[in-house]
């Protein structure tokens, strides 16, 4: 992953990045960082870049031109037009959703600006993406930048050691992280949660979920309106199974999966409701009207499946007859969001994105 800092303060970047974690990776090659000295492109003998703004008021606003030439000396470098990001309070907060959608770029520019701005000429014409790291007023976008490039590098592959991964991460499902506990046993007259000594692995992740919930609910309400517990039921070949499997796991940590493959319909009711969300993962070969000896009208396979205002994602290979799917699915109480085309055969990549695209629909509901 290549970062291009637009920057005044080039150090200042510098400093941060090539630090710790980020500064082994860019050693080690899986990161580059460039920063690029706006002064360099001042059209000025006073190396000068800010002037006064226009209809007057305090402070001063930084040229077009020379943010202009230094955003196209890096498409020349790389040969294409890349992401542009700009640095503002004025924007939509960076999540970590956000940061996931970046890290799938090949090369990110980062636009820093200083005094009172930059001429908005030139962010219409070159920026393509507006964040804020908080709704607080830096002086400038450095530490912004700085903050997006650390979060986003922690989902560049090889960037952090297994230990230090972040397939499970706080945010992920919108949740907190749960308390953690280590030795000693007891401290301060403190004992650690019985739980967590008992070694029934299931019983430890219901109690971390349990305690994740509750920890978002004390201290970030907010994220719960964006919280689902997510159930995958997958209809059709082994394949649609260990599918739905690789896209559940990328999507929440606490998701349950379901098989209602022909021999093992499911007996049993189930009512899913408003806080919860349906992925429902089919092939061809499980629809009626297909040549295979598996394909069961729908009515028949989700005879005992029911939604209550839940949100349902289709998720299925090109040939699936999708509207008559989503006309059943909206007859049981489910509110279908945009479906995901998606081959059995999908990259590591494709599920990525696959994923993303779902935990995006789920924070729009
Ligand atoms: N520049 C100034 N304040 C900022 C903020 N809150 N986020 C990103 N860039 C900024």
């Amino acid at each position: 992953m290549q970062f291009y800092v637009l920057t005044l303060f080039p150090e200042m970047i510098r400093s941060i990045i090539n630090t710790s974690i980020t500064g082994r990776a860019v050693k080690n090659g899986f990161l580059s960082l460039e920063t690029i000295n706006i002064r360099e492109y001042s059209t000025r003998k006073t190396n000068r870049v800010d002037d006064y703004p226009y209809g007057g008021g305090a402070g001063m606003v930084l040229e077009p031109e020379p943010v202009y030439q230094a955003i196209r000396a890096v498409e020349e470098k790389i040969g294409h037009k890349p992401r542009v990001v700009y640095m503002t309070p004025q924007a939509q907060v960076l999540n970590q959703t956000k940061v996931e959608e970046l890290a799938r770029e090949e090369e990110l520019v980062l636009l820093c600006g200083h005094y009172e701005g930059i001429d908005e000429r030139v962010l219409e014409e070159m920026v393509t993406d507006y964040i804020s790291i908080g709704d607080y007023v830096l002086t400038g976008g450095e530490l912004g930048a700085a903050v997006l490039i650390d979060a986003v590098s922690r989902f560049v592959p090889g960037v952090l050691s297994n230990e230090e991964s972040s397939q499970f991460e706080s945010l992920q499902d919108n949740l907190l992280e749960y308390p953690q506990y280590t030795r000693p046993e007891i401290w301060h007259e403190k004992k650690v949660p019985e739980v967590l000594l008992s070694g029934d692995h299931n019983r430890i992740e219901e109690w971390r979920h349990q305690k994740s919930i509750e920890r978002t609910a004390e201290r970030r309400p907010d994220l719960l309106a964006g919280s689902y517990q997510i159930t995958c039921v997958t209809a059709g070949g082994n394949e649609s199974s260990l599918l739905g499997g690789r896209i559940l796991r990328k999507v929440t940590r606490y998701g349950k999966i379901m098989d209602y493959n022909r021999r093992k319909l499911q007996k049993t009711r189930m009512v899913m409701e408003k806080d919860e969300l349906l992925l429902l993962v089919m092939d061809e070969s499980s629809i009626a009207g297909s040549e295979s000896e598996d394909a069961i009208p729908v009515e028949e396979r989700f005879r005992n499946l029911y939604g209550n205002d839940t949100p349902v994602i289709l998720i299925y290979e090109g040939s699936v007859q999708a509207e008559e799917l989503l006309v059943f699915l909206r007859s049981r109480g489910f509110l279908p969001l945009e479906p995901e085309k998606l081959p059995f055969s999908a990259s590591e990549d494709e599920i990525t994105g696959t994923a993303l695209n779902i935990r995006k629909k789920t924070l729009q509901i």
